[in-house]
């Protein structure tokens, strides 16, 4: 008996010993001339370094293949069970010579630009995903993508982790490697390193839930009719200015059968564009309530629609003070805030805007989060219980994603 319990005990022991060693978590830093939020990988036998853009609604990883040698390094075959977790269309061959990135009868992959927005045919193929302190995902699916294909890229950065609802996600493909629940944590600094971890929340204080919604149709550039979109929507009902409800119609947040409307979360946006429709009545009330807080309106700088003299905001250790703008959920009292930190941007030292952009009177999602008011805040993509839990600006808690 007793040597039956020292063994579970040993067992338990040794299960949260793997657990602290085994989160795996990459780092994040932001590129300051694109505002893209990028990160460092190593792949394959030769430990390939790669910077990669961190992009939450891309559906796997891919990066320029026309150098990389790697002896682990293998196509995925059309037909196989990885090339339908994948969801691989049609089989592509090459007629170069072969090289990763071109072979014969390889599962059809589709890696996206979106800088470009350009689509491009290639392969899936499988090698080692190494992240820090070599912790290792052997055969990780991901796609090779031609050179010529990385315009609009922070420089230096030669592909894209994508994030999606997908099986071949970076945070699919590592839980499930380590057995963790699939869940990921997304920290975007805006100086220092912020982090992105699957699994365990780097992060002990309280957050806020809402459920993470299914728009019914997909928002890739390519998908099989009937497929839902495998980016992220959460149900903003209304927007609040210094606690003051946007008169909007409500049509426009709410997604329609065609996939049309409500609210998506994208690191690749830097600013959240919002419907014309919202975005009107949105810079209206936010000059009003600058004015009322005696915050001095100016000349507007494209493509911002309200801009001010920053000698007439003050400062905060958690940023400029500015009137609060609140993203209202469903439930009781649950609310995004978005203070000045997250809601202006300075232009030069003289000038700083309202960091939001007008999405046009036809977007395909009416209000898209962009980068800017991302940074600092911590996001929990549970995928278990299709929840995101938010911690609004970590600054206001003296804390910052570089000290998570
Ligand atoms: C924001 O993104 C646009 C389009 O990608 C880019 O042209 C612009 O330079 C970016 N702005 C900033 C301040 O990073
Ligand atoms: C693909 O097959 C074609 C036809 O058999 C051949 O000419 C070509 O060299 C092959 N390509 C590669 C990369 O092996
Ligand atoms: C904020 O956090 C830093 C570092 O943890 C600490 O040194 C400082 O005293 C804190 N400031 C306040 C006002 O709590």
């Amino acid at each position: 008996m007793a040597s039956f319990f020292s063994s579970l005990l040993f067992f338990a022991l040794l299960i949260s010993a793997t657990n602290a060693q085994t989160t795996p978590t990459l780092p994040i830093w932001k590129d300051m001339k694109t505002s893209q939020f990028y990160t460092t990988i190593q792949m394959g036998s030769n430990l390939v370094a790669i910077n990669a853009v961190i992009d939450l609604g891309g559906p796997f990883l891919w990066f320029a293949c026309n150098d990389y040698v790697s002896n682990t390094y293998a196509p995925i075959p059309c037909g196989s069970t990885k090339c339908e977790v994948a969801k691989g269309i049609g089989c592509v061959g090459c007629n170069l010579p072969p090289r990763p990135g071109c072979t014969n009868d390889t599962c059809g992959a589709s890696p996206y630009n979106p800088f470009m927005d350009m689509l491009v045919s290639q392969g899936y193929a499988e090698d080692t995903f190494y992240m820090k302190d070599r912790l290792s995902l052997p055969d990780f699916s991901f796609s090779c993508m031609d050179k010529d294909f990385l315009e609009g890229l922070a420089s230096g950065s030669t592909g894209m982790l994508g994030l999606a609802r997908t099986d071949i996600s970076f945070h699919k493909q590592a839980a499930h490697r380590f057995n963790l629940p699939d869940k990921f944590s997304l920290c975007l600094p805006s100086s220092g390193i912020g982090k992105l971890s699957v699994g365990v929340s780097p992060f002990s204080g309280s957050l806020k839930t809402t459920p993470l919604i299914i728009n019914p149709v997909s928002t890739y550039p390519i998908y099989v009719t009937g497929e839902p979109s495998d980016e992220y929507f959460i149900d903003v009902r209304s927007i609040r200015v210094e606690g003051k409800p946007l008169s909007v119609k409500n049509s426009y947040f709410s997604i329609d059968e065609n996939g049309v409307g409500g609210t998506k979360i994208s690191t690749i946006r830097n600013f959240t564009a919002l419907h014309n429709s919202i975005y009107k009545p949105f810079t209206r009330a936010f000059l009003k309530a600058a004015a009322d807080m005696k915050i001095k309106s100016i000349a507007a700088v494209p493509p911002f629609r309200a801009c001010f003299s920053s000698d007439s905001i003050s400062r905060t250790p958690a940023g400029p003070s500015a009137p609060t703008i609140d993203l209202v959920l469903p439930g009781n009292d649950v609310y995004w805030r978005i203070n000045g930190g997250n809601s202006l941007v300075e232009i030069d030292q003289k000038t700083t805007c309202l960091a939001f952009v007008d999405g046009g009177s036809n977007p395909r999602t009416s209000i898209v989060i962009g980068a800017h008011q991302l940074e600092e805040n911590l996001l929990e993509f549970d995928l278990v219980s299709s929840q995101l839990r938010f911690s609004s600006s970590l600054l206001v808690q003296n804390n910052s994603c570089s000290r998570l």
